[in-house]
């Protein structure tokens, strides 16, 4: 490690890609009904493209990265990106944030062209309500997926529910039963609310209500998961094998321990992914700049990192859609 930090001195180690705009779901809390306008192919990097800038990241001292959408895996060819990656001897662990429809038929090659592991984003055990939050998933094609990327060793396998009130959240307490009768890790997530989720955004369930209500089953024992690398805060039911996590983005805000920079599908560098400052990558890539320019603006992005967010302040989140940055 390089030891690679920000102007707050928060060492910084992870890049999140977005590896596609494009989504097989609908998410209530993450794109409008009418879905968004789409990026045009020519302005999507390109996997040698994204190579480039994880190579250049690489050399300033990020070694985590972590592959993201809209849908990573409605991307044609994504096992060999994830090749590619692999190839660069200084990124340690790559992972994979997935809705799980396609994984079931894409884990193994996943696993063995060097993917370590996946997030599952998982909000409902229940059919029909998996259709309503999605607006046209079939819960089967996930809980399939959740299953092979156990079998394949894409391990620890996580799973992300974004809690949403009247919606979801009587299902705190069975999806905590899974930690206990499945293993599952699972992390509770707090709604952020954005402009492309107003139908929702009100139906914030904050992170010290959920843990009362699982509270219900046992006491919640702090407790470490292999992997953890970022906000969520783990714990146990007793005597148990999975963890329940907390994610809490609105009223505990983490930016003081923020790790990461983000890579948009179309080449954008975002400092954070909650303001809409951007460094352009794509056009430097394009004209031929070499490594230590794409370094340079690397290095740039990271000391543009703000401090921290205002999302408690209440008024909600505007610009691109969390499909576009990676959620
Ligand atoms: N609030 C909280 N999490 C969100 N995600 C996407 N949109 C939101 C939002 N508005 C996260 C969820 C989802 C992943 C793809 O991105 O964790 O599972
Ligand atoms: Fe797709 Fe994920 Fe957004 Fe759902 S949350 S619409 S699965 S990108």
């Amino acid at each position: 490690m390089t030891g690679l930090s920000d102007s707050f001195q928060r060492p910084i180690n992870y890049l999140r890609i977005s590896v596609t705009d494009r989504c097989n779901l609908r998410c209530v809390y993450c794109m409008p009904e009418a879905g968004v306008e789409l990026m045009s192919h020519y302005d999507i990097l390109s996997y040698e493209e994204i190579y480039t800038v994880v190579k250049a990241a690489a050399e300033l001292g990020i070694n985590r990265v972590r592959l993201t959408g809209g849908e990573p895996l409605v991307r044609a060819g994504l096992t060999d990106l994830i090749s590619l990656l692999d190839s660069i001897e200084t990124i340690d662990d790559i992972s994979l944030t997935t809705n799980g429809i396609l994984l079931a038929q894409h884990a193994a090659e996943l696993k063995e062209a060097g993917l370590s592991r996946v997030n599952i984003s998982l909000d409902t055990l229940k059919p029909d309500r998996f259709r309503q939050i999605t607006r046209c998933g079939s819960l089967g094609d996930t809980l399939k997926g959740i299953e092979a990327a156990g079998e394949a060793g894409l391990t620890p396998v996580k799973i992300n529910m974004v809690v949403m009130a009247g919606i979801n959240d009587d299902e705190l307490t069975d999806f905590a039963a899974k930690t206990v009768k499945d293993g599952w890790n699972v992390r509770f997530i707090e709604l952020m609310p954005s402009s492309a989720n107003e139908q929702v955004s009100s139906k914030l369930v904050s992170v010290s209500d959920m843990r009362k209500r699982i509270e219900a089953m046992g006491k919640l024992e702090p407790s470490q998961i292999e992997a953890g690398n970022g906000p969520a805060k783990y714990f146990r039911l007793p005597g148990t094998k999975g963890t329940v996590g907390f994610i809490s983005p609105v009223t505990e805000h983490f930016c003081f321990q923020c790790n990461r920079l983000r890579l948009t599908a179309d080449g954008k560098l975002r400092p954070c992914l909650l303001s809409e400052d951007e460094i352009d990558l794509k056009e430097p890539l394009r004209s031929g700049a070499p490594l230590e320019e794409l370094k340079t603006l690397i290095s740039k992005a990271i000391a543009r990192k703000p401090k921290g967010h205002h999302l408690a302040e209440g008024t909600g989140r505007k610009g691109r859609p969390f499909s576009q940055v990676g959620g």
